[in-house]
């Protein structure tokens, strides 16, 4: 009698990241706009944040964290047969970023695609890989999430300047019987559009030279925050409830690295203790789709995550997109 197949999970099988080697502290901020360290540790628990150098783009910091990643799995570029970028800061508007990595790292020939949800970019990204592993379509996926967001900052607004960072975070997912990825849950709400964005673009028009229409990111900071904290709350309710786990069970959270606050906010509503909670925004800012895979990537080597254990990721950002990722390391 012909045996049901296996279930086939996506799991992590190895991890990597890259941040540039500038660093850029909350003193050197307060030289270029009315704020201080006092301020921007106080609201948001950043200390410094690391900027892409001159000609250092979002590919090279996405290659090398996909790099260290297929090297912590043992796979070979030749054996990635997807690889997703999450980014909203690409190289170029085409080819994608995902294709300019493709080729740095030699793994030609495989489909390879960006995906932009804002700072959710990496989740979407896992998410979509997942997918394909489990429906049997993919074995091997390199998924990074990389951004150079400091690029289309308004070095003039102590709003977003003191908050962003450049970095990137890669996972090599692999078909496998053990359990990986457990849930995904991803959503979106364009009526959120205008409280976090960069309003220009190759349809809108680039609009450079009109007052207020830069290349930069515009946000209403508090309004983003509230309902960062209020949905963050909704979204690790929905994946412990699909998953129906008690909160308890989590080993460690992996937020998104926006604002210290809204860390402690969901780790309160949790009930997790901070130091079951991976924290990397002190150092490394938000750097957008690069900040969960960095916290990931941070948290494995330091051996503070350890393979069993059950991890909950979230994001939120832009759009608004927001969601969570359940999976067993
Ligand atoms: O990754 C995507 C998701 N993004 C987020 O989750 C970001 C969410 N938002 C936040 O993290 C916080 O709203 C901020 C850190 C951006 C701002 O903190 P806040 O406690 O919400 O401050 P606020 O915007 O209500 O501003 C309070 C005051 C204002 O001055 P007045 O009007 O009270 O005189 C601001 O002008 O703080 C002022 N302010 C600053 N002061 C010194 C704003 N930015 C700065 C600054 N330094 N950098």
């Amino acid at each position: 009698m012909t045996q049901p197949a296996p279930r086939v999970f996506a799991r992590i099988a190895g991890t990597g990241s890259f941040l540039p080697e500038t660093v850029l502290s909350n003193d050197d901020l307060a030289k270029r706009v009315d704020t201080s360290d006092e301020w921007i540790r106080e609201r948001t628990g950043i200390h410094q944040r690391h900027v892409a150098s001159a000609g250092q783009t979002t590919s090279d910091l996405a290659f090398e964290a996909g790099r260290r990643a297929l090297e912590a799995a043992g796979v070979a570029a030749s054996e990635v047969q997807l690889l997703i970028v999450g980014t909203t800061t690409p190289d170029l508007i085409f080819p994608s970023t995902a294709c300019i990595v493709q080729h740095k790292l030699g793994a030609n020939g495989c489909m390879a695609f960006d995906v932009n949800a804002a700072c959710s970019g990496f989740l979407y990204a896992l998410s979509i890989a997942d997918q394909f592993i489990r429906a049997g379509t993919v074995k091997t996926a390199l998924v990074i999430g990389a951004e150079t967001l400091t690029r289309m900052l308004d070095w003039s607004d102590r709003g977003t300047c003191v908050l962003f960072g450049d970095g990137a975070g890669a996972v090599v997912l692999k078909a496998d019987e053990e359990t990986g990825i457990i849930s995904t849950h991803m959503h979106a709400d364009g009526a959120y559009q205008k409280l976090l964005w960069n309003p220009v673009g190759v349809s809108a028009g680039f609009k450079l030279d009109e007052e207020n229409a830069g290349v930069r990111v515009l946000m209403t900071g508090n309004e983003v925050f509230k309902v960062a904290v209020k949905t963050l709350d909704a979204v690790v309710e929905e994946a412990l409830s699909a998953n129906e786990l008690d909160r308890s069970a989590i080993d460690w959270l992996i937020p998104h690295q926006a604002n210290l606050r809204i860390i402690q906010a969901t780790a309160k509503r949790l009930n997790m203790p901070m130091d079951r909670v991976v924290v990397t925004v002190d150092r490394h800012g938000n750097t957008s789709s690069g900040s969960v895979p960095l916290a990931l990537d941070e948290a494995v080597r330091s051996g503070k995550v350890q393979r069993g254990q059950l991890l909950l990721l979230e994001v939120f950002g832009g759009g608004f997109t927001w969601g969570s990722a359940l999976l067993r390391y």
